[in-house]
């Protein structure tokens, strides 16, 4: 059975890092006759340089045809100025709504070789294992009204519009019950309800999921700020997060740096399963953006992009195997003090992308 995969480097280092995953898939081919078929694509302001647009219908196309899509990060300074509707980051919301992927898993390790490096103290991040789910195709992302008017009167006023509705916030909050079953069968949903109607009806609607379906699931909830505060203060209190779409990004990146570096963490996101195959449309991406300012030196950290590729092997193609070895040779060469430059420490060796990349393989093969 052939498993067809599109990759979408997209900008900056994401090139760089898809490189580093193509060589794990062209092993997997080879020696394991595992079946991948590839497909690569333009994202971001590579598509934009190319077609004028952030992603051409094309290659949208390709993305909905694909059991799974591979995407690095997009944007970067050259195209600051870009009309809105075309930006880079356009590229990847157009992905997201056209695919329906309303569901995000975003997973926080703490990688125990890395424990030292987080801007926290060590006892309080050591063995750190959660699961923020982020509602991704909703929310004040795609609301509508969406607009800056001019008044007239040498002022503007900009809207952005945060809605809801009920099936969203079941669909999410079922996610997250289910997810949490398979871990520690905990969930604490994050709004904010005490100045938000959306908030409001999320906590209802979550709380009705819960008393359903998942009664078995311990049910917390907090508001979003206390959140926030919460995860840095304790967050091993933590097993599965489930929040909205704007929540969801800033307590991402807060949950993203307690591991250490942002160039750690993979992401999924995922759509409902299709009634007659059982098959979920999906994209894989590390939660780390392009940054540009180390584009193209080979400094890359290639790991959360590596680890998405697991995800997307545990996920779409139920290879639990494959993405735990994939999981676990990235925590053997961590172990094995190489680090990148964005996790270097006292006593570490500093590696590039390429030779991360080909450590992470050696230690595949060596396992296999
Ligand atoms: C993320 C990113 C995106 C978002 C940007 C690039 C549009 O920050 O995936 O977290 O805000 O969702
Ligand atoms: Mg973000």
């Amino acid at each position: 059975m052939t498993k067809s995969l599109f990759l979408l480097p997209g900008d900056g280092i994401g090139p760089e890092t898809m490189t580093e995953v193509r060589k794990l898939i062209d092993w997997m081919n080879q020696e394991k006759g595992a079946g991948f078929v590839l497909d690569e694509g333009l994202v971001g302001g590579s598509a934009h340089d190319a077609h004028g647009k952030a992603i051409s219908d094309d290659d949208m196309a390709k993305a909905l045809g694909a059991d799974a899509v591979l995407f690095g990060a997009v944007g970067g300074p050259k195209w600051d100025d870009v009309p809105y509707d075309v930006r880079p980051e356009a590229g990847l919301l157009r992905l997201r709504k056209e695919m329906e992927l309303f569901a995000n898993l975003r997973p926080a390790i703490c990688y125990p070789a890395l424990a030292a490096s987080s801007s926290l103290k060590q006892d309080v991040v050591e063995g750190l294992d959660i699961l923020i789910v982020r509602e991704l195709t909703g929310g004040v992302y795609f609301g509508e009204p969406k607009t800056i008017t001019d008044l007239g009167n040498g002022q503007k006023r900009a809207v952005d519009t945060q809605v809801y509705d009920t099936y969203e916030i079941e669909r999410i909050s079922g996610v997250a019950f289910e997810l949490a079953r398979t871990r520690n069968n905990k969930v604490c949903s994050m709004e904010k309800r005490n100045v938000m109607k959306t908030g409001v009806l999320w906590n209802e609607v979550v709380s009705a999921t819960h008393k359903e379906k998942y009664s078995d699931v311990e049910l917390t909830h907090m508001l979003a700020d206390a959140g926030g505060m919460q995860l840095v203060r304790w967050p091993k209190q933590f097993d599965v997060i489930v929040t909205d779409n704007l929540f969801g990004d800033m307590l991402s990146d807060v949950a993203a740096m307690l591991t250490g570096s942002l160039g750690m963490l993979p992401s999924a996101s995922l759509g409902a399963p299709d009634p007659k195959s059982g098959k979920r449309k999906a994209l894989y991406e590390p939660v780390h953006g392009s940054a540009p300012d180390i584009a193209g030196s080979g400094k890359a950290n290639p790991i959360a992009m590596i680890a998405s590729f697991a995800m997307c092997l545990r996920y779409s193609f139920n290879m639990i195997e494959e993405a735990a070895a994939i999981d676990a040779a990235v925590a053997s060469v961590l172990e094995q003090g190489l680090r990148t430059g964005d996790i270097m420490a006292d006593g570490c060796t500093e590696v590039g992308t390429g030779e991360m990349g080909d450590a992470i393989l050696y230690q595949l093969r060596k396992s296999a």
